[in-house]
């Protein structure tokens, strides 16, 4: 049974408590929560999980065997060495840092402690994308995906929250992570070129849209906000047909539509929730020893930053 300790009780932190609960072979034992503690919904249903009021603290607890990190994204990289050092395994909520020579240090700590560390990309580590990347081939060679992750989040603006502040905030850091890497995990390709366009509003990029160009010749346009909300889908055009899919962070439905005519529906329904299966991931890794996720490496996360930052510095 693996037990974890959460650092930052947040909002995917509590919906990261609910998930674990679709696994028997993993659950929460300990939170470490700077502000949370007697009036919390969770805890007071769960009297059983260990409250530490600071996250050092939890790091020291020998019974922790795995930790799900879910600060803001500013603290992740400390936190990251200070629980690789510990030798705890470790889910790290996405974007796992904000820049690629951090994500390198963090490499470099995996390798020297011997343990694991898995970006919590919940849209890649999904049954539906699993299938969804065994159909691909159906369509043929692939010419264009365009994919969107645009939500409203201005009324957070004024607030204390990550997305409007100018160290962590903007749109490419709270969703570049999701649209690269499903762009990335479909093609299997090498990015060769980019454009990029972003509006930034004092300081904060609040929406972009990037356009890139695969070395096979396939082209990607993401958009991605946090000022407008759009209905979240992917499109996949090939030679052969395309695919839409809808909510293509939780992949659930999609369609396929052959030039010949032929359509297929496919559902494939969570086992879980959209998290669930990350967590297995990490649970995986851990019993087997493995340092990192076959199905979301170290690199796979640096390339995905470095992306970011082309798609940031492009403007
Ligand atoms: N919300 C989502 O749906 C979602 C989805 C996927 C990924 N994520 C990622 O998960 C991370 C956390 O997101 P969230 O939405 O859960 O954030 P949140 O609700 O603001 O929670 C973050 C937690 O971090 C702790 N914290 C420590 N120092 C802080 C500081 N100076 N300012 C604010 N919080 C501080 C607090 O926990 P304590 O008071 O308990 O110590 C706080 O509750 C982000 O990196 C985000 O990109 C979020």
């Amino acid at each position: 049974m693996i037990r974890w300790g959460i650092i930052g009780f947040g909002r995917i932190a509590h919906k990261f408590a609910i998930s674990i609960e679709n696994l028997a072979d993993g659950y929460v034992y300990a939170v470490a929560s700077r502000s949370g503690g007697k009036d919390d919904p969770y805890l007071k249903a769960h009297p059983d999980v260990v409250v530490y009021k600071d996250y050092e603290s939890l790091l020291n607890d020998p019974k922790v065997d795995a930790v799900y990190l879910a600060l803001p994204h500013k603290f992740h990289k400390e936190w990251a060495i200070k629980t690789l050092e510990k030798k705890k395994a470790i889910l790290c909520e996405k974007p796992a840092v904000l820049n690629s020579e951090d994500m390198k240090e963090i490499k470099a700590t995996v390798l020297k402690e011997k343990t694991c560390f898995l970006e919590a990309l919940k849209t890649k580590i999904n049954d539906g994308m699993d299938h969804l990347i065994e159909d691909l081939p159906m369509i043929g060679k692939v010419e264009s995906i365009e994919a969107n992750f645009c939500s409203n989040g201005l009324g957070l603006k004024g607030t204390n929250s990550f997305l409007f502040d100018k160290e962590q905030g903007g749109a490419l850091n709270d969703v570049g992570p999701y649209l690269i890497g499903f762009v990335l995990d479909l093609l299997k390709d090498e990015v060769v070129d980019l454009t990029s366009k972003l509006k930034i509003v004092d300081g904060i990029d609040e929406h972009f849209h990037a356009e890139l160009t695969l070395k096979k010749g396939t082209k990607a346009y993401i958009e991605g906000a946090i000022d407008e909300a759009k209905e979240r889908y992917a499109l996949i055009i090939g030679e052969k047909g395309k695919i839409t899919v809808p909510m293509f962070n939780r992949i659930i439905d999609y369609t396929i539509e052959l030039n010949d005519g032929t359509k297929l529906e496919r559902h494939y329904p969570l086992n879980g929730d959209d998290m669930t299966k990350e967590i297995a991931e990490l649970q995986y890794c851990l019993t087997h020893h493995l340092i990192e996720s076959p199905r979301h490496t170290i690199d796979d996360t640096i390339e995905i930053i470095e992306l970011m930052e082309k798609i940031r510095n492009n403007k």
